[in-house]
């Protein structure tokens, strides 16, 4: 199947690393062992109706239980620590009353020093932080999870809710001694009206000893500039711990994807745990660093999946992908390969701007290929279509152009097309996108550019740039089984964002410059 690559790294590595335990060799200087989990969550059959405190805490008594399995496995193979998912414990689809016995107290104060498991009698309503904080005790571990919590609040504040308290979508951080080390609650609610928006963005972090500090955010988050990138800017974080629960949107938008994403462009690590409901297109979790990655992706089978993989701490203090311009190679690469030369992509990015093409083929302008639109994730792309085994194409909307040079070997019965948008996406949130993509397409006609599609055999050589107006730019590479792979190349040069890859490991789906202009949202 599609994962077979993958499994074979993680059994491989599973193996090593299971060596390393047994023979008791301690971990590699630099490094830590992570672990996320894929939680398929024992749902509500009924989530709108009301239940007691009792039922609520039976329900999710049994998600923790497989936390705790999980905890106890993961601590097992040395993980230092451990984070679970959004939504993983309750469940979704509340009403703001049905979720209401579902919630903890947790108060979202710096100053309390609390430890639940061993503190237990200091707050009402705790039994989940309770259990979290001595699966994190026992196991001497690290522990992140998501629950939702409650706060009472009266009419001397303005905003609070006319119920009298307010309802957050939280992530919690334990200490390996079970102390409630951070808190953090959802910024974005993502049509979430069980939950309050929290009054100002939080930008929590925790710290460890054997990774320094990690910055906290929640699925919708990562789209955003507040709190995520903030965050990380402000206190130059290098790990992200991030419980999700995303329904994946093929082809710029699915979960493995775009975490592979972030972690690139901040060169950052990333945790990222997602739920397991492939029925709801939720699925995709792994442990990121910028140039690899130990990712879940699995849409066939149902149950949970541990993910224990060990990375290096990134301690750099190197700006990130988004900011550098020469020195991006170096960046990127210092901790995993060797940095090669960019002279290739300088050649062609100049001449390119020294050609000043016509709107499309080069190579001796024999036939220009039609420019068409297509809907892709919503929005109103304008594609040429990639024919034959090489050329040069670009295609322009708004102020966004987007060039690709690119060649294959071999020609496939697939119909791939270059796209651009420039513009406010408007459907399921609002947010402005400026996206240079190549794509395949889901037939041979160009009204299916744009659909999703998970299979793919063309292997293609390609530069793709763009004269982006936002620095913010999410590189995604994505290739057949929804498995990733990693550009060779990419960066800024000039006024121009550029990636490039050779050969990539599988048949291309994506390739693509996601730019995020947060300021016109
Ligand atoms: C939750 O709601 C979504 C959309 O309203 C629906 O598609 C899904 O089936 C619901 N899931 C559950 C578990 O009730
Ligand atoms: C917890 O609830 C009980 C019963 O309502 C109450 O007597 C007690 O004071 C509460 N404890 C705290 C710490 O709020
Ligand atoms: C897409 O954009 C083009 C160019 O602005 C326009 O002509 C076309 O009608 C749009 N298509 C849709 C479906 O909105
Ligand atoms: C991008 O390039 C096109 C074509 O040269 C140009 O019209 C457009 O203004 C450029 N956009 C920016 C932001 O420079
Ligand atoms: C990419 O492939 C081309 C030929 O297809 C070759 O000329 C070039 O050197 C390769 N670039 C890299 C960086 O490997």
């Amino acid at each position: 199947m599609a994962y077979t690559m993958m499994d074979l790294c993680w059994k491989l590595f599973v193996c090593i690393f299971c060596y390393q335990v047994v023979s008791g060799r301690v971990k590699r200087h630099g490094h830590y062992v992570a672990a996320v989990y894929e939680h398929e969550s024992i749902l509500s059959p009924n989530p709108a109706a009301l239940v007691d405190r009792r039922s609520a805490l039976e329900l999710m008594g049994r998600n923790l239980d497989i936390y705790e399995q999980q905890v106890v496995d993961a601590a097992r193979q040395g993980a230092q620590i451990i984070v679970f998912p959004e939504d993983g414990i309750h469940g979704f689809n509340f009403t703001r009353s049905s979720i209401y016995p579902y919630l903890d107290f947790v108060l979202h104060s710096q100053s309390v020093k609390w430890n639940p498991c061993r503190e237990p009698y200091l707050f009402n309503d705790t039994e989940v932080l309770q259990r979290l904080s001595c699966m994190a005790l026992k196991n001497k571990i690290f522990l992140v999870a998501n629950l939702g919590t409650k706060e009472p609040c009266d009419h001397a504040d303005p905003r609070c809710p006319s119920d009298g308290r307010y309802q957050f979508n939280t992530n919690v951080a334990f200490s390996d001694d079970g102390m409630l080390v951070a808190t953090y609650r959802k910024h974005n609610l993502y049509f979430e009206y069980a939950f309050d928006t929290p009054p100002e963005p939080d930008y929590k972090f925790f710290d460890t000893p054997f990774a320094g500090k990690f910055g906290m955010f929640t699925c919708f988050d990562i789209l955003f500039f507040e709190p995520a990138v903030n965050l990380i800017r402000q206190y130059n974080l290098k790990q992200v711990v991030y419980p999700t629960a995303w329904m994946n949107q093929l082809p710029l938008l699915s979960a493995v994807e775009f975490q592979q994403a972030f972690a690139t462009a901040f060169n950052v690590n990333v945790l990222a745990a997602n739920i397991h409901h492939p029925t709801l297109g939720m699925t995709g979790s792994g442990i990121y660093t910028p140039v690899k990655s130990f990712i879940y992706h699995n849409m066939e089978s149902y149950g949970g999946k541990l993910i224990v993989a060990e990375i290096p701490v990134i301690t750099t203090d190197y700006e990130t992908n988004l900011e550098s311009n020469e020195r991006f190679g170096e960046n990127l690469h210092h901790s995993c390969k060797p940095f090669t030369s960019v002279s290739l992509d300088d050649q062609v990015c100049f001449k390119e701007r020294e050609d000043t093409p016509g709107r499309a083929s080069e190579e001796g302008n024999e036939l220009l290929p039609p420019i068409f639109y297509a809907e892709m994730m919503y929005d109103n792309f304008t594609f040429v279509p990639v024919w034959g085994q090489k050329g040069k194409l670009h295609v322009c909307a708004n102020t966004l152009c987007c060039y690709l040079t690119y060649r294959r070997d071999v020609l496939t019965d697939e119909l791939y097309a270059l796209g651009v948008f420039d513009g406010l996406h408007t459907v399921h949130g609002t947010y402005y996108v400026q996206a240079c993509a190549l794509v395949k397409c889901g037939g041979l006609s160009f009204n299916t550019c744009g659909q999703e599609v998970t299979d793919a055999t063309a292997l293609i050589d390609f530069q793709l740039w763009g004269n982006m107006s936002t620095p913010y730019i999410f590189p995604l590479l994505l290739t057949s089984g929804i498995t990733l792979d990693f550009a060779d190349h990419m960066g800024w040069k000039n006024n121009y964002y550029f990636i490039s890859k050779n050969r990539t490991s599988s048949g291309l789906l994506t390739a693509a410059l996601y730019g995020r202009w947060y300021e016109k949202d």
